[in-house]
């Protein structure tokens, strides 16, 4: 086992180096915003109640997606599957408008895209934002569950990976 290092300064490269040590799964977070639907890749989605159900993730307050996903007062977190590397690369990376070219996607009970391809979703009503530095926590009430059969992507030291037991 080689030896920890210790005592690291908190800059932002390390902590975005030493949190990537933390493997997460990968969700593209979407919303329908004026009839246009809109997502952004997120790995800082997390499970926070189960009665209430309520669920988080954190957007940057630099992201331009957030303010159309703010302005929707919902969002859907698809759960992608092992195979939805290149979805995430596209929806981290690409222009908005074109991140849905050749996505299939049908609508939630909020009317949030739900990906044809996600291995589940959450779909959810914002209830609370906070605060959190250069990101803002973001709470949703769920309103409706799905998913199907399959292993998810993992994301882990910056790199895509697979769920092996
Ligand atoms: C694996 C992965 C996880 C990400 N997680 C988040 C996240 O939790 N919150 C966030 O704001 N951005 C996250 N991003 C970055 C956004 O996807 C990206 O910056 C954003 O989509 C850029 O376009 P925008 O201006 O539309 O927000 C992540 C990117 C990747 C590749």
């Amino acid at each position: 086992m080689s030896s920890l290092q210790r005592g690291l300064v908190p800059d932002s490269a390390m902590m975005r180096t030493i949190m990537g040590h933390f493997g997460t799964g990968v969700t593209v977070v979407t919303a329908m915003a004026d009839g246009e639907p809109v997502g952004m890749a997120c790995n800082s989605f997390t499970s926070l109640s189960l009665d209430p159900p309520l669920v988080l993730f954190c957007a940057a307050t630099s992201s331009s997606t957030w303010p159309k996903i703010q302005g929707a007062r919902h969002y859907c977190v698809n759960i992608l599957a092992e195979d939805g590397e290149q979805l995430c690369r596209t929806f981290a990376s690409k222009p908005a408008p074109e991140r849905y070219d050749g996505v299939g996607y049908s609508k939630a009970v909020t009317g949030a895209p739900v990906l044809d391809e996600a291995l589940a979703y959450i779909d959810c009503e914002i209830v609370n934002e906070f605060d959190g530095g250069d990101h803002v926590i973001v709470v949703g009430k769920v309103v409706e569950l799905g998913y199907r059969e399959g292993s998810p992507l993992m994301f882990f030291r910056g790199g895509y990976g697979r769920y092996q037991v």
